[in-house]
């Protein structure tokens, strides 16, 4: 069964178009206006900044709070001056940063839950037992409703699991990054009904870099995209909607006509001979 797309918020801010609040008002109504209601936030994209910027429409219009879902993460410790006591980059998911982080991205959005926190990395320090004791009293608080991971192994999954149940997973899958398919974390979704998040769907680099790889895909995707009556955008769209864990692109685009494409790309149906020819492109040989 396929669902909507999430609607990815790293590029809105300092790390793309730097939207303003009319702007970010703007985009949040015309996602809502084509059912498009979840929206992908970090604590540190833009430098800490994005989440904020992205609360400015939330406290403007404060109608608009109960019409969205905002999934935000947490665990990264950015080198960055706007957290002038990092000395480097690293993790963390003690309680206390988890309860801090969420507190703040509270403020930030102008609300008083968060609809889905993940982790945003696996910390090889983290304490499966000391995660599912904040995450329980952040939900028992109702300001968090569901939780879930990012990035992580199927041994870490299973390793938290034991100690509180995970509801989403956010990795990396596209046609220039296949490892999921592979490396069972879908499959791990699909057993476990753990919902199948795709970050950089469209695969990381491809419009800007011209990899043999990258030209293959693209190549490939123009020629279905014709086949198809689509863009070449939902050609890479519709490969990942066709696997059976139920992927769930979180796109990126700071594009309004992009973000309708990507929803309309649900509706398209590849067989499987052209799934195969587009992950031929992206392996650089068939199947064995
Ligand atoms: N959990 C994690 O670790 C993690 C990591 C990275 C990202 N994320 C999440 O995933 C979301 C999506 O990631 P992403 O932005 O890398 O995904 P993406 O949707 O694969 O890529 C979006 C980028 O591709 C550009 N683009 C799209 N179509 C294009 C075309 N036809 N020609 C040229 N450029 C085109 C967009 O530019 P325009 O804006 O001009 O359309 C934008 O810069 C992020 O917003 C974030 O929420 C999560």
């Amino acid at each position: 069964m396929k669902q909507n797309p999430i609607v990815g918020c790293m590029r809105w801010g300092i790390w793309g178009e730097n939207f303003n609040t009319k702007q970010y008002e703007t985009i949040i109504d015309q996602c809502l206006s084509i059912g498009l209601d979840t929206f992908d936030h970090a604590d540190i994209y833009g430098h800490y900044t994005t989440e904020a910027n992205f609360g400015e429409a939330l406290k403007n219009n404060h109608a608009l709070r109960s019409k969205i879902r905002i999934i935000t993460k947490c665990g990264i410790n950015m080198l960055t001056p706007n957290r002038p006591t990092h000395e480097i980059k690293s993790y963390d998911t003690s309680a206390s940063h988890i309860r801090k982080s969420v507190e703040e991205s509270l403020m930030n959005f102008h609300t008083d839950y968060i609809d889905t926190l993940l982790i945003h990395r696996p910390d090889i320090l983290m304490n499966p037992e000391e995660i599912a004791f904040i995450l329980n009293n952040l939900k028992k608080e109702g300001k968090v409703k569901t939780f879930g991971v990012s990035n992580f192994t199927t041994s870490q999954v299973n390793l938290l699991t034991k100690c509180i149940p995970i509801e989403h997973h956010q990795v990396e899958i596209s046609l220039t990054n296949i490892a999921a398919f592979e490396n069972g974390v879908l499959d791990q979704c699909y057993s476990e009904k753990i919902e199948a998040q795709s970050w950089s769907p469209l695969g990381s680099g491809i419009f800007t870099e011209k990899t043999e790889q990258n030209l293959r895909i693209l190549f490939t995707a123009e020629e279905l995209s014709t086949k198809y009556n689509a863009t070449v955008n939902q050609i890479l769209l519709a490969f990942l909607y066709l696997h059976p864990a139920g992927i769930i692109p979180v796109i990126g685009t700071t594009k309004f006509e992009r973000i309708k494409e990507a929803k309309e790309a649900m509706d398209i149906e590849l067989n499987r001979e052209d799934f195969y020819k587009l992950l031929a492109a992206s392996t650089g040989h068939e199947v064995a």
